[in-house]
C-alpha cells in the first residue's frame, strides 16, 4: 500500500516534469508583493513562509527598488529557515538571492550568516550596512523540490532574506561546464553598454555594463541583426577594445588566495564591417588557454567557453596575434565559480519516501529541504549519518499527539533509534520494526498501543525497548491474540488528529507532490498549501503538533484542495481550447 501510494506521487510528479517551468518571484517580507521596473511580478511571502518576522529597511538605497525595502528576518534559532518550490528534476534553473539590510532593527550591525540550497552549501552572506548583496547560482536541479535556506552560523546574527527569484533555463545553456556542479556568479558584463540589460527572454539575466579600464573604448552599433542562440541581440551591439595590438585586454583579476576553478562563457562579434585583420588569444596568468585564435566576426557571433584554475594572482586578458592589425575585443562575458563539491543527491531515497509518508500523516512534519544536508544542518526531529548520501538514523517524535497505527518506517535500514514516546499511537507494534538491521533503541512509551509485543522484537537482543505507559499492550505472560491482528493491514497510514474515522472521505492530497498540478499554477497551488503547513509551524518542536491539530486543519484542508482541482479543471479547458 505504501509503495503504490509513492508510486502515484512519483507518477503525478512525471505530470509536472513535462510542462512545467519555474518562474518565481519571491518579495520577502512583504504582503502584497510588487511589480518590478522590467514588468516581473513579485509575490509576497507571508503565505509561503510563517516562520521568521518581516521587516522594513530604515534607510532606502536610491539605486535600489521596492522589491528590497522589506525583508524577513529569522530569529527563531532554527537550523534553517527554508522556502519551498515545485521543480523538474534534471531541469537547469537560476536562483538569485538578494540582501538588503538597510539598517532595519536599527542596530547598524548587518549579519553575517549562510545560504544553502537543495541541501548544499552556497555561499556565506557578508551583508553590507549601505550595499545590496546579491548571490545568483545555476544548476541542475537532483530532486523534485527546490530549497533555498538560510541558516545562522553566528551567535546574535540572525540571517535574513530581501528578495528571491527562481528560473528554469535551458539545460543547453551552460552545456560545456560539468553539470554536476553549481556555477557561482562572479560577473556577468555587457562590455561597451551604457546601463544594465535585463530581458524576460533571455532568463532575465542581468548584465551589467563594464566599468571602462584605462585605455579602453567602447563601439556600439545597434544595426546588427542576426540570430543569436542563449543571448539577446542587445548583449551583443556593443564592445569593448583597446587603443592598440600591444595593449591586453584585462577582463579579470580579483580571485581568492586558494586556487578556484571558474567557467568562463565569452561572445564575440565585430561590431562594424572591418578590412583589416582582428586576431587574438585567451590568456590565463601568461599562458595562451585558446583552442585556436579568435577572430570575431561580422554580423555573427563566436562563442567560447571553458574552465580554467585561478589564484588571487591571476589575470584573464586577450591578446593580440602578431598578426593582427587590430587589438583584441570583447562584448559579453559571464564568469562563474565553479562550486567545489559536487551538487549532492541528497539523503537516501529510501528515507526520503518513508519520511514523505510520514509528512502526508502528519502534515504538521513538513518541511521539503533535506533532512539531512548541509550536514550540520539537519531538521530538528532527525539525526543522520555522515555519508555522502546520508542516511536518517534516528527520530525523534516525541508529545506530539501522533495517533493511528504506527509509521511504516521499513525501509528506513539506517534507523539506530526510534523515539516515538508520549504520543497517541494506538494498534500493534509492528512485526518489522524488529527487523530494522541497525535498530538499538524503540521507546514507544506512553502511547495506547495494543496486542502484544513481536518476538522480531522481543527476541531481539540488540534492540532497547521501552513500552511503558502502554495500559493495553501486552507485555508478558498469555496475551490475547485476538486484538493483535486489528490494525496489521495498514501500517503507516496514521489518521490525521481530529479527523472523523467514518463518514467523510479521506483526505489525500495535503503533499502537493501528489497532486497532479499544471504547469503555470503551481505557485498559487503551492503557496495556499504552504500557507497551510506554515501556518500550523509556528514553533519547530513537535509539541507544538498539540495546538496545530485543533478543528482547522480539516476545513482549511479542503479548501486547498478545492483551489488545486479548481484550477486543473481550469487548465484543462485552457489546454482544450488551444488545440481546437
Ligand atoms: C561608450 O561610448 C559612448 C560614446 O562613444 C559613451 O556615451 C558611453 O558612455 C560609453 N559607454 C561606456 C560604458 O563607457
Ligand atoms: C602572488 O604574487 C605574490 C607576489 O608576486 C607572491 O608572493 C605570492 O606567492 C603569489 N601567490 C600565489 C598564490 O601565487
Ligand atoms: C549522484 O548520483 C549519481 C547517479 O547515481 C552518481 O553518478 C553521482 O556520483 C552522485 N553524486 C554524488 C555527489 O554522490
Ligand atoms: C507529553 O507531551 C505533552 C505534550 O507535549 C506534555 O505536556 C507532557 O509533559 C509530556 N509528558 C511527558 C511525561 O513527557
Ligand atoms: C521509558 O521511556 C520513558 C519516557 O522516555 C522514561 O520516562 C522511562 O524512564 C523509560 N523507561 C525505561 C525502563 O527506560
Amino acid at each position: 500500500m505504501a509503495k503504490l501510494i509513492m508510486l502515484l506521487l512519483l507518477l503525478a510528479l512525471c505530470n509536472i516534469l513535462v510542462s512545467a517551468q519555474v518562474k518565481f518571484y519571491i518579495d520577502c517580507g512583504s504582503v502584497l508583493g510588487n511589480t518590478d521596473a522590467y514588468g516581473n511580478i513579485w509575490q509576497g511571502d507571508l503565505l509561503i513562509m510563517s516562520n521568521g518576522v518581516s521587516q522594513s529597511v530604515q534607510s532606502s538605497n536610491a539605486d535600489s527598488d521596492p522589491i528590497l525595502d522589506t525583508l524577513r528576518v529569522f530569529t527563531s534559532g532554527n537550523n534553517k529557515n527554508c522556502y519551498n518550490f515545485v521543480a523538474n528534476k534534471g531541469e537547469r534553473v537560476l536562483v538569485r538571492a538578494s540582501f538588503n539590510y538597510g539598517n532595519y532593527d536599527g542596530k547598524s550591525s548587518p549579519p553575517t550568516f549562510d545560504l544553502q540550497f537543495d541541501g548544499n552549501f552556497w555561499t556565506t552572506v557578508e551583508t553590507s550596512n549601505d550595499k545590496v548583496v546579491t548571490h545568483e547560482v545555476t544548476y541542475v536541479v537532483k530532486r523534485d523540490v527546490i530549497s533555498v535556506c538560510v541558516a545562522q552560523t553566528k551567535s546574535g546574527q540572525f540571517p535574513f532574506i530581501s528578495a528571491l527569484e527562481l528560473l528554469s533555463m535551458d539545460s543547453d545553456i551552460y552545456s560545456s561546464a560539468d553539470s554536476n556542479y553549481a556555477l557561482l556568479l562572479k560577473s556577468r558584463v555587457a562590455y561597451g553598454a551604457d546601463a544594465i540589460i535585463r530581458l524576460p527572454t533571455d532568463y532575465d539575466r542581468i548584465w551589467t555594463p563594464a566599468i571602462l579600464g584605462r585605455g579602453q573604448i567602447n563601439f556600439t552599433d545597434d544595426s546588427l541583426n542576426f540570430a543569436v542562440q542563449d543571448l539577446p541581440l542587445e548583449v551583443l551591439q556593443n564592445a569593448v577594445t583597446t587603443a592598440s595590438t600591444s595593449d591586453n585586454l584585462i577582463l579579470a583579476s580579483g580571485f581568492p588566495s586558494n586556487v578556484v576553478s571558474v567557467y568562463i562563457s565569452m561572445y564575440f562579434s565585430e561590431p562594424t564591417e572591418v578590412t583589416e585583420k582582428r586576431s587574438f588569444v585567451i590568456y590565463v596568468d601568461n599562458q595562451d588557454e585558446s583552442v585556436s585564435n579568435i577572430v570575431p566576426p561580422y554580423n555573427d557571433v563566436e562563442h567560447q567557453t571553458g574552465t580554467v584554475d585561478v589564484s588571487s594572482n591571476s589575470t584573464l586578458s586577450l591578446v593580440a596575434t602578431t598578426d593582427s592589425a587590430l587589438p583584441p575585443l570583447i562584448n559579453a562575458m559571464e564568469l562563474f565559480y565553479v562550486s567545489k563539491d559536487q551538487v549532492t543527491n541528497g539523503t537516501h531515497a529510501d528515507d526520503l519516501e518513508a519520511l514523505a509518508l510520514l509528512q502526508t500523516a502528519y502534515p504538521v512534519l513538513q518541511d521539503y529541504s533535506d533532512p539531512c544536508l548541509p550536514a550540520t544542518f539537519t531538521w530538528d526531529w532527525v539525526e543522520c549519518s555522515n555519508d555522502a548520501t546520508p542516511r536518517v538514523t534516528a527520530l525523534h517524535l516525541v508529545g506530539g499527539y501522533l495517533t493511528g497505527s504506527l509509521p511504516d518506517l521499513s525501509s528506513m535500514v539506517g534507523l539506530k533509534t526510534i523515539d516515538l514516546h508520549n504520543n497517541s499511537f494506538t494498534g500493534v507494534v509492528p512485526d518489522y520494526y524488529g527487523t530494522l538491521p541497525n535498530l538499538k533503541e524503540l521507546n514507544l512509551a506512553d502511547n495506547k498501543l495494543s496486542g502484544s509485543i513481536p518476538t522480531s522484537i522481543s527476541k531481539n537482543k540488540n534492540i532497547k525497548l521501552n513500552v511503558t505507559g502502554n495500559s493495553d499492550l501486552c507485555t508478558s505472560g498469555k496475551c490475547d491474540d485476538a486484538t493483535t491482528t486489528s490494525n496489521t493491514d495498514t501500517p503507516g497510514f496514521p489518521t490525521l488528529p481530529g479527523s472523523p474515522s467514518t463518514g467523510k472521505k479521506k483526505k489525500k492530497t495535503p503533499l502537493i507532490l501528489g497532486t497532479t498540478i499544471p504547469s503555470g499554477l503551481l505557485v498559487s497551488a503551492f503557496v495556499s498549501f504552504l500557507a497551510w503547513v506554515h501556518h500550523k509551524r509556528k514553533k519547530t518542536s513537535v509539541a507544538s503538533m498539540h495546538n496545530a491539530a485543533s478543528g482547522l486543519g480539516e476545513a482549511v484542508m479542503d479548501e486547498i484542495e478545492v483551489n488545486i482541482e479548481n484550477q486543473v479543471v481550469d487548465e484543462a479547458s485552457h489546454v482544450i481550447n488551444q488545440h481546437s
